[in-house]
This record gives C-alpha cells, structure tokens and sequence, in this order.
C-alpha cells in the first residue's frame, strides 16, 4: 500500500490543456472518489496516475517515488477499466492469473492467490468457466479479481459499475467497499454516480474542467459545498438555487414571472450581507409541509414510495421538494412548504463562493 500524492498536475494535448493544476493528496490505504461532469478529466487524471498517459506538468508521487518517467508495469498499481476487457479465450482462473504468469511468478503461489481471490470475490465454483459463460456482474468481479491477484500499491477504478444494472451495482458497490475495508489498499475510483460516491469515498474531489472544486469528506461537501458548482452537482435531486438579495427580513427571491418577489427566512446571516446579491440554496429534502408557510402550487408530484418527490411553483420560481410524508394534493392544488433554516445556503451571486 502507499500514498499518492498528485501536485499541480497538468495535461495538455496539443495546444489543448485539459488538466489545469491539480492538486491532491491521498493517504495510504484511503478510498478516493473523483466526481465532475462528462469530460472534466477524472480519466485523464487516473490514466496519468496510472501512466497510460504522460504527465505535461507537475509531479505525481506513489509512495516516496516520483513516478513521472517510471513506466505502467512498474508502477505497481492495478487499474479496473468500466468494459472489464477479460481475455475471452481463457477461463476465470487464468484471467486472473494472467498478471502473475507474464511474471513467470511459482505455479503453487499463483494457485493461492488466485484462490484466495476467488473466495473473497465468491467465484470459487465459477473458475473453470469462460467469460461468456457470466453474467455482467461475475465478469465484474472477474475483473476485480485480477486487480486483488495482483496485490498491487494502489488500486485505480474508472467508473468499473456503470455497464451493470440498477440492482448489481448496488450489490457489487458493497461489495468493493467491504473488499476495501478488508484490503485497505488505497484506491482512487472514478464514478458518475452521486450515491456510489457518497457512500464509498473517505474523500470527494469534485473536479470542473480541468480543475478540482473542492475536496473532503461526502458530508462535509454535502454540507458545506464551498460554491455553486459543488452545491449544484453533489446532491440528487440538486439543491434549489435561487437568485435575489439578502435583505434585513430574509433572502427576497427574484420573481422572474414579476409578481411579488417572496421572502425566504435565512438562518444565520453573514455580516455585513444585507444588500448583497446572493444565490440561495435549499436542497430538496430541507423542505417540509407546513399549513402556515409559503403557499405554492404543485406542478408534478411523483410518488418513489418510500418518499414524495414534489415539484412546485411559488414566487414565479420552481422548486424541488422531496417529502417523507405521502401527498394528496394534486397538480394545480396549494401546499404549504417551509424551509429547514439551519441548513440554507448562501453564495455571493458574483464569485459563486459560498457567503
Ligand atoms: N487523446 C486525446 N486527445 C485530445 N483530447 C483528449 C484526449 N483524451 C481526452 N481528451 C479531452 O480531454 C478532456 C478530458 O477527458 P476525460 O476522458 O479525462 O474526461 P472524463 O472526465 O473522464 O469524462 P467522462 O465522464 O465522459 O468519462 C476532454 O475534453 C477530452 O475531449
Ligand atoms: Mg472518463
């Protein structure tokens, strides 16, 4: 196991940088999880991590070692890709031998590996068979059976789930955090999924093209996302954000349909931000019913069952609500919402940053 450490990274291709100056450290045996839209360089970062790609500034660490110039196979890292790319012409067993065989490691030391990779991943019955003989999440966990074999310093994932159906990655998600917990081997895995990546990682990166905005532990950046972009992508549904003033009553909320602009009660008010233009965050399981509160119009109420997800009109604005409660009212009907004051947000309208 090591660290990694990864400061003022940068890529370009061509004249094109796409990775502008990261900087990241991951602790030996923690559970990385790096977030961001299609295209913001979560693979070109692990690729670089993992020296399939060359890195055009900075410096990456794996343990005490620079490892810029060092090549992929001696690197000791295992990388599982998300179209698992099994040998279809070996079976599970010599797939994850695979890596150890190109080593010319002992016959009896890769049956035991291999065998005690199998037992933990549950496909001890399964070693004889081919690839096209299993089902997606068996190939899966083939190939985090090959990464296990390996006994590798660092683990490295992109998006390795999201081939797989609804129900199977909720299993093989427990499954890679019980195998971590047990294997401590750091890792840093990609994901597009907020769930996965909210209750695997230790730690969050949240990148934007090309850059990290911010990093830390899943609560804290759902708690205190340190700008717009962070408080828009971590959390799903997305926070409600509305734009207005913060005023000595509250946050008056524009009304874009240019009726009364409605008042939103604000916890605590930072000083000296009366006046300010500012974006107000509510996230949607924040608000509750409440006979006496704001009045708003339902738009679409879609029932999931455990809970009621309630898209709503009120001062010109839409607004998200998800209810514990189930709800009778229907389109075009009033509810009365309230929002949960002590966790409202507030961003400086002209930087993004959280106020
Ligand atoms: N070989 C390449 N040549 C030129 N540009 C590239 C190359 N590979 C990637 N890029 C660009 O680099 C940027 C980052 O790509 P990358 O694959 O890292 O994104 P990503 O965050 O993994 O996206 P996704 O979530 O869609 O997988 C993109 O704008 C992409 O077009
Ligand atoms: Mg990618």
């Amino acid at each position: 196991m090591a660290s990694v450490q990864i400061a003022d990274v940068r890529k370009a291709y061509g004249s094109t940088q796409v990775i502008h100056g990261v900087d990241i450290d991951i602790d030996d045996g923690e559970f990385v999880i790096l977030v961001g839209p299609s295209g913001c360089g979560k693979s070109t970062l692990l690729r670089m991590i993992a020296g399939l790609e060359n890195i055009s500034g900075g410096e990456i660490r794996i343990g005490p070692k620079v490892v810029n110039d060092v090549p992929p196979k001696e690197r000791d890292i295992a990388m599982v890709f998300q179209n698992y790319a099994l040998y279809p012409h070996m079976t599970v067993a010599d797939n994850m031998a695979f890596s150890m065989k190109l080593r010319k490691a002992p016959k009896s030391e890769i049956d035991e590996r291999v065998g005690k990779a199998a037992q933990i991943l549950g496909l001890t019955n399964l070693l004889e068979r081919y690839p096209r003989q299993l089902s997606g999440g068996q190939r899966q966990r083939v190939a985090m059976g090959r990464a296990i074999v390996r006994d590798p310093q660092v683990f490295l994932f992109d998006e390795p789930l999201s081939n797989l159906d609804a129900k199977l990655r909720v299993q093989m998600r427990t499954e890679i955090k019980e195998l971590h917990q047990r294997l401590k081997t750091t890792t840093v895995y990609v994901t597009h999924d907020q769930i996965e990546a909210m209750t695997m990682a230790d730690k969050i990166v949240v990148m934007h093209d090309g850059i990290v905005e911010q990093m830390g532990a899943p609560l804290d950046l759902y708690d205190n996302p340190a700008n717009l972009f962070v408080a828009a992508f971590i959390g799903s549904p997305s926070m409600n954000l509305l734009k207005g003033t913060i005023t000595a009553a509250g946050f008056e909320a524009e009304n874009p349909k240019g009726g009364a602009p409605l008042v939103w009660p604000i916890g605590q008010r930072p000083a000296g931000s009366e006046g300010k233009a500012a974006v107000y965050g509510i996230r949607p399981e924040h608000v509750r019913l409440d006979p006496n509160g704001i009045q708003a119009e339902v738009a679409v109420i879609e029932p999931t069952g455990s809970e009621t997800q309630v898209v709503v009109r009120c001062g010109g604005q839409e607004l998200t609500c998800v209810f514990r409660e189930r709800i009778t009212a229907q389109p075009g009907e009033s509810i009365g919402i309230a929002p949960d004051t002590g966790v409202t947000h507030l961003f400086d309208a002209a930087t993004g940053k959280r106020l």
